[in-house]
């Protein structure tokens, strides 16, 4: 049966934000998180803590971590690569960080500089300091349902990383199928493989829609029993390291979906929109939120 509340993970100030060309101004990504916090969003990732000479556009994230209104009910976090990165997320007051690897490994080496298994030796550094600190660390595979430069990616081969990054303390564990090339059957064999390895209720989902699937994959692992949902309102993003990503399954969309299948999700659908319109018009693009379009009074 369907679970009876979802948790949304809101990843659109970082994912949706850290593809755009042009460098958004500090206060508009201030000001964006501002209101995804005031729709009743329990995490928002604000951020990463990456390389400015990769991802030009997160090099502000300390000052928007520090610019924005720190609402009690949300947690802010930050995606951190390796020590340096969570050393500056910390210091910056990250609530939660993320970790994030790779079920394949071309997509390892082009986004993060390393293979798999070196990967895995800098995320137990982060986990180390993580702990002393007493932040908890989220780990994201990419590339769970297939990969830009290697086409097909085993079940198995997820179900090993996700496994070692449960093991080494991370909290939940986000699939990403980063390019959106899933579709629902592939979606429901990785979570009856992945959750062998790690308890389902660890586990996420982070669809991008790319290829128009993303609601369907939702679906299908909220019926396998997946409680926890990335999305990003106005359907921003893509990953600079995967070319054609498109953005994620957007959050208002997903809301909408859940809220009609009686599923609570603590979110205030009609906040999040204006949220959304708020920053499609900041970008000067056209909002890639379905029901955003759809309800919009001209
Ligand atoms: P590298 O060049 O191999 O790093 O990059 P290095 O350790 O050799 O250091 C080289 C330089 O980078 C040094 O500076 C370091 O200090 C600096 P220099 O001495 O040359 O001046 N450096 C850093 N600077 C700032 N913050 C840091 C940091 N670490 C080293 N944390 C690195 C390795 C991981 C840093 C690089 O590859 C990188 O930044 N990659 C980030 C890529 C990225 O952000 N991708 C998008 C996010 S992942 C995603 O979107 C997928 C997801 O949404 C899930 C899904 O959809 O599947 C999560
Ligand atoms: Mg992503």
């Amino acid at each position: 049966g369907l679970p009876s509340f979802v948790k949304i993970v809101e990843v659109g100030p970082r994912d949706g934000l850290q593809n755009e060309k042009n460098i958004v101004p500090t206060e508009t990504k201030i000001e964006f998180v501002n209101k995804l916090s005031e729709s009743g969003l329990s995490v928002i990732e604000v951020t990463s803590f990456v390389s400015p000479k990769w991802v030009p556009q997160m090099a502000d994230h300390s000052e928007v971590l520090a610019g924005i209104k720190r609402y009690p009910h949300v947690k802010y976090t930050a995606l951190t690569p390796n020590l340096k990165g969570f050393q500056g997320a910390f210091k910056a007051g990250a609530d939660e960080v993320a970790i994030f690897g790779a079920a394949s490994e071309s997509f390892s080496k082009k986004n993060i500089n390393c293979s798999i298994e070196e990967s895995l030796k800098r995320f137990e550094e982060v986990m180390a300091a993580a702990k002393i600190a007493n932040i908890p660390v989220r780990g994201y595979v990419s590339c769970v349902l297939g990969c830009p430069y290697e086409g097909d990616v085993s079940a198995e081969k997820v179900a090993e990383v996700a496994k070692a990054m449960h093991d080494m303390g991370c909290y939940e564990i986000s699939l990403g199928d980063t390019i959106g090339v899933g579709t629902p059957g592939a979606m429901c064999h990785l979570i009856s493989t992945v959750s062998k390895q790690v308890p389902l209720e660890k586990l996420a989902v982070h669809c991008h829609d790319t290829y128009g699937q993303a609601l369907a994959n939702i679906f299908a692992a909220l019926q396998l029993g997946v409680t926890v949902v990335d999305s990003s309102t106005a359907g921003l993003g893509g990953c600079p390291y995967a070319k054609g990503a498109s953005g994620n399954v957007s959050t208002e969309d997903v809301v909408y979906m859940l809220h009609g299948l009686a599923i609570k999700t603590g979110v205030n659908i009609q906040k999040l929109i204006e949220a959304g319109h708020f920053i499609s018009s900041a970008l000067g693009r056209q909002n890639h939120s379905k029901v955003a379009i759809a309800t919009k009074s001209s």
